[in-house]
């Protein structure tokens, strides 16, 4: 049994698609044993302790240099015992010791087909605005491990939704919600889990 600890900073959609494929079977070889968020005033802390998991509270700005932050976050996840790190919807970049600590053990949701609107900047409402700006036909989502390159980790899966004519960046984060990440984020955890997952080099091979 694989113990994951889920990263969160807000409403916690992502987080509680992972907690329903727990509960209903579709992880079945991993636990969420522990929700660590960047705000108190998450929302998806509330899904977490509803639901009987264990909360912690870690925010950069409480501390000094950025490398004291990273130095305490990777010092909490491993006192967790985490086996795998999910950033759903955490808003904090991640640093070199936390990210080498844990190689290949963090998995994040993107909002986008990567390489398209990702890396620096590319977060949030605004990846969805600048899909809409440019045009495209598709966007999606995206679940890949992570690296040192931002959103440059090794892919696991990807899901394409449709752009519609009227699209408004929310309606567009929404659909791209419920119809992708939902859907892919707990699909790569549970693959992680029952260890399907092979990494040769910066790709994946998914062993079914
Ligand atoms: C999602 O769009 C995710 O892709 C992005 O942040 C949002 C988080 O939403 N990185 P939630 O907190 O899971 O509801």
């Amino acid at each position: 049994m694989k113990n994951i600890v889920v990263l969160v900073s807000g409403g916690g959609t992502n987080l509680q698609a992972l907690i329903d494929a727990e509960k209903s079977g579709l992880i079945n070889n991993g636990k969420i044993t522990c929700v660590v968020s960047s705000n108190p005033e998450a929302y998806a802390l509330k899904r977490a302790s509803d639901n009987g998991i264990s909360t912690d509270i870690i925010r950069r700005k409480d501390f000094k240099t950025f490398e004291e932050y990273d130095e305490k976050l990777t010092a909490l996840l491993i006192s967790k015992n985490a086996d795998l790190i999910v950033l759903a919807g955490f808003m904090t970049i991640l640093g070199k010791k936390v990210i080498s600590a844990f190689k290949n053990r963090i998995i994040n949701i993107h909002p986008a087909l990567i390489p398209s609107f990702c890396g620096e900047g590319f977060y949030g409402l605004k990846v969805h605005e600048k899909a809409l700006e440019k045009g495209v036909k598709l966007t999606g989502a995206t679940a890949h491990f992570v690296n040192e390159i931002c959103d440059g980790g090794p892919i696991i899966i990807q899901k394409a939704v449709e752009i519609k004519n009227g699209d408004t960046p929310e309606v567009l984060q929404k659909r791209v919600m419920e119809e992708a990440e939902w859907k892919i984020l707990p699909k790569a955890v549970s693959l992680f889990c029952e260890d399907k997952i092979k990494i040769i080099g910066n790709k994946t091979e998914i062993l079914e």
